[in-house]
């Protein structure tokens, strides 16, 4: 468990890149190893994550394999998955997890998942109870978690599911298992969540609608379907980019480039919630990289307020709060957020992961049943850690938010742990000290 103390560097300047969205990441491996031929992948994120999926779909039958910069997978065919011979392990991981029990639903055979702590303790019932009506059989440890052993049904049932939470993991693995279910198989989305998943299947080859039926979204996907190998482009991770956004805005003197950040507006909310708060962030060179908009962003050091956060924006930016949590920390006055339930089952319970890492970096918050009420310094720094240090619960965003609050205290910040970085972000630590040399 390496421990490190974060203190102020001085202005972030110069131009960085951030590695490959791991959402793409994770999808064109799966896809990649579904489709028949060589799917070449260049900007994957080689974070643990995205590696544990890889290492899962090797087990039921791919090749992946690195050239140069370039991955090469030889994938096996929608329905002719191997079984596995061994535990899929996926370490720290919910998309992995969720993605790859939508696959396995509709092949006809049998997997064991298992994770780490903080994965075993994440809600899967939401993903057996839909699968479960297509037809798989799930023997889940207590609460619906990990460890969990489930068999795929031959040939899977095609249901139509409203989804009851906000999620593009769960809305992902029923459209996976739909990939080699005979039929139509409809997911119905009340509320629009990422939608890697939509824009690639169809550029795999799949037969993918997505209509709008009196706001809500419905997308329909036709199996069996052949999947085509395809060159897949990754762009830079926004949620990664999210750290040297805020990073930049709340460190005096710091303008700094990010290049090639993806900007698709199921993803880009935290963009707009920073402008709304004064944050100056400029869209340099909009274009497209593999079907996805990106651009690069300039970002000044800015002086924020406080705001009440729209509920409704939650979805385009579920992972960006605690790195949000950080700028209201430093703002001029309060910000209120409100709707977040769902960040209290990510790879931490998020809101009382950073009210707890905040308040013992000494900023002033209120947690409540669904957000943070954070009151802000107006630019002072935050007086920083003595003694205890935070603890960031195995979950990476948990560790760089509170890096990011480190650069804007007096005395630093020391985080318990900075291992879990690994999982999406492996050269955080060198972009920081690079952005601030
Ligand atoms: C993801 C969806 C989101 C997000 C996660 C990645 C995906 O999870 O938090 O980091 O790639 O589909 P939920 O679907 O649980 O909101």
């Amino acid at each position: 468990m390496p421990a490190h103390r974060f203190t102020s560097l001085g202005p972030l300047t110069g131009r960085l890149r951030v590695p490959g969205d791991k959402s793409i990441s994770h999808r064109s491996i799966m896809f990649g190893a579904l489709a028949v031929g060589e799917t070449r992948v260049s900007g994957l994120l080689e974070g643990e994550d995205v590696m544990a999926t890889a290492e899962a779909m090797r087990k039921m039958g791919a090749s992946i394999e690195k050239h140069g910069d370039e991955w090469r997978i030889h994938g096996v065919g929608v329905g002719s998955l191997l079984e596995p011979e061994s535990p899929l392990d996926m370490g720290n991981s919910g998309t992995s997890t969720r993605l790859l029990m939508g696959l396995v639903a509709s092949h006809g055979i049998t997997a064991q998942f298992v994770g780490d702590a903080s994965l075993s303790k994440r809600p899967m019932g939401r993903v057996i109870d839909p699968l479960s009506t297509m037809g798989a059989h799930f023997e889940a440890s207590e609460g619906g978690t990990l460890p969990l052993t489930m068999r795929g049904a031959l040939p899977a049932v095609p249901i139509t599911y409203r989804l009851p939470v906000a999620s593009a993991q769960v809305k992902s693995a029923i459209l996976l298992a739909g990939l080699n279910t005979p039929g139509v198989t409809t997911v119905i989305e009340p509320v629009p969540t990422r939608d890697h998943s939509e824009r690639m299947l169809r550029g795999f080859g799949a037969e993918l609608e997505v209509e709008e039926v009196d706001g809500e979204r419905v997308i329909r996907i036709c199996g069996e379907a052949d999947l085509k190998p395809q060159n897949v482009v990754v762009p830079g991770d926004p949620s990664s980019a999210a750290f040297f956004i805020v990073a930049a805005l709340i460190t005096e003197g710091s303008d700094l480039i990010i290049e090639n950040v993806g900007l698709n507006p199921t993803r880009a909310g935290l963009i707009q919630v920073l402008r709304d708060m004064g944050g100056q962030i400029e869209e340099l060179d909009r274009r497209e990289v593999g079907g996805e908009p990106v651009a690069d962003l300039r970002v000044r050091h800015s002086a924020l307020t406080g705001i009440e956060v729209d509920p409704a924006v939650a979805p385009s930016m579920i992972d960006e709060f605690p790195v949000l949590f950080v700028a209201a920390a430093l703002a001029n006055g309060t910000t209120t957020t409100s709707g977040l339930d769902e960040l209290r089952v990510k790879e931490s319970d998020r809101l009382s992961a950073m009210a707890a890492a905040l308040t013992l970096a000494g900023a002033r918050v209120e947690e409540r049943g669904d957000g943070l009420i954070i009151h802000g310094t107006g630019g002072a720094p935050l007086p920083g850690t003595s003694g205890e240090p935070v603890t960031t619960h195995l979950d990476h965003r948990i560790a760089m938010s509170m890096a990011v609050a480190g650069l804007a205290s007096r005395d630093g910040v020391e985080v318990d742990d900075t291992s879990p970085i690994q999982t999406s972000f492996p050269n955080f630590m060198d972009l920081l000290s690079e952005a601030s040399a």
